[in-house]
């Protein structure tokens, strides 16, 4: 059955029908039972109401001789009705011994049933105490009714409510299948269409218009994904451009030198300052694969490994006084607030907290202060660098952290920034189970990021 609704709608069909009609079938049994068994009891009644008065009102054997040939005359040759008279003395009974061998003269009166030798159905009875009169002791009068024709009407009736609710549940689950398969047009023609959208074309959606309700919910579903995909495939190939754009000024810079140097003969001063500046690119240019390295081992979902128990704090004032001569260069200072003991990568920590602080000397107005706030909310320690500084546009803001993006990527792209730093905090952020945050508001440029402490994960 797996792999297949319309197979599975057809069998739960089936399964429904064949419950019904089992319940519908039994009931009908039931009560087809119940009126053949009344219309066996109200024969027999009868039967008693006429003969009843009759065998009360006498007493003399010869009138009793005279009953028994009426009685015999009423017995039909196939015996479907019998007759029995049981008492003391032998001149005023009437049929034998019950078939069943046992003394009747005792059971109690109502409806009973015997069974008879050589019949497949017992024999439904109805006994009489028919009360002593004159010289006629006490007789118990029996009439038997035998039951075979009235089982047999129920038995063909159960045979062919067994056969039309088989022929009922077998028609129910072919046309159970018919009825899924056709319903499940729709989903067979949006998979042809999803079949069919061209590999090459990311921009090609499935047509959510023409489908019912239960599969445009799906369809939207596939076309987000689609999105998405379309989305990072786009980032992918920006991102190889910008790869390929910031390795292409350093090894456009290497060679040019180099070959100027090999044009004109260079004195050993002249090319030992040549090698420094090489040396200088191929350092930038190693930067960049390392941070790139980086990324990519934090995007694959590596977690943060060389944890240690530190106070933020201790550790923000170590990465200030290693980026003095930055700020000094501005005359910024730096304000330190709050405090959290967590458990974290310090090397990871200093290297984030130094590119906010970093960036933030780089942006803030000369001889302002630089902010280094760290709040605790629970289990998450919040860091947040913010300096004075020209306003952020919001659409600048949403993507600062996506690797190469610079608000001016003119003026970014000519000094030795490679926009790579916001990306590394936010890769830090993921590796301690944190996230990044950004805001500019009343002069105010606020970057930031969060850490779980990660003895608590
Ligand atoms: N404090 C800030 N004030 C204003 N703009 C900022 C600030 N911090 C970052 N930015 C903007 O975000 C961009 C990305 O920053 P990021 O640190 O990722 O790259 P970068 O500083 O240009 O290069 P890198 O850090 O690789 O040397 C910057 O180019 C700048 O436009
Ligand atoms: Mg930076």
């Amino acid at each position: 059955m797996k792999g297949s609704i319309a197979k599975r709608l057809a069998l739960m069909f089936a399964l429904a029908v064949t419950l019904i009609t089992a319940v519908s079938a039994t009931l009908l049994r039931c009560s087809l039972k119940q009126s053949l068994e009344d219309q066996m009891q109200n024969e027999l009644t009868l039967r008693h109401s006429v003969l009843d008065p009759v065998l009360a009102k006498y007493d003399s054997p010869e009138f009793w001789v005279g009953l028994r040939q009426k009685l015999d005359g009423l017995t039909p040759a196939d015996e479907r009705v019998r007759y029995w008279v049981l008492g003391d003395n032998p001149a005023y009974s009437y049929g034998g011994a019950m078939p069943d061998g046992q003394d009747w003269s005792k059971r109690p009166d109502g409806f009973s049933t015997v069974e008879v030798p050589g019949r497949d159905r017992p024999m439904m009875l109805m006994v009489e105490t028919i009360a002593a009169m004159g010289s006629r002791p006490e007789v118990r009068f029996i009439v038997g009714l035998d039951s075979t024709p009235f089982m047999k009407t129920l038995d063909n009736f159960t045979k062919t409510l067994v056969l039309t609710s088989a022929l009922g549940v077998v028609l129910v689950a072919l046309l159970g299948y018919w009825i899924a398969r056709f319903g499940l047009g729709p989903v067979r023609r949006l998979s042809r269409q999803a079949n069919s959208l061209p590999p090459g074309d990311s921009k090609q959606r499935l047509d959510t218009e023409a489908l019912p309700g239960e599969l445009q919910e799906l369809a939207v579903s596939f076309n987000g994904a689609l999105a998405r995909q379309e989305a990072a495939w786009c980032q992918l190939e920006g991102f190889n451009a910008n790869v390929a754009h910031e390795l292409r000024t350093p090894l456009t810079n290497l060679i040019g030198q180099t070959q100027v140097a090999l044009a004109h003969g260079r004195d050993v001063n002249e090319l030992q300052d040549l090698l420094q500046s090489n040396l200088e690119e191929l350092e930038r240019m190693g930067t960049i694969v390392n941070d790139m390295l980086f990324l990519a081992g934090a995007e694959s979902g590596q977690r943060a490994t060389e944890l240690s128990d530190v106070s933020l704090n201790e550790e923000a004032l170590k990465t200030v006084e290693y980026l003095e001569p930055v700020l000094h260069d501005k005359q910024l200072s730096v304000v330190i607030q709050g405090d959290m003991q967590v458990c974290i990568d310090r090397r990871l920590f200093h290297r984030s907290l130094a590119n906010l602080i970093q960036n933030a000397a780089r942006y803030a107005v000369p001889t302002s202060t630089i902010t280094v706030s760290l709040v605790s909310h629970g289990m998450q320690a919040e860091v947040s660098v913010s300096n004075a500084g020209e306003p952020i546009d919001n659409v600048h803001l949403e993507r600062l952290f996506e690797r190469f993006y610079r608000a001016d990527a003119a003026r970014a792209r000519s000094d030795a920034h490679h926009g790579l730093g916001l990306s590394i905090v936010r890769a830090v952020a993921s590796m301690h189970g944190g996230r990044v945050f950004a805001y500019s508001k009343n002069g105010l440029n606020t970057f930031g990021f969060s850490l779980t402490s990660q003895a608590a994960r």
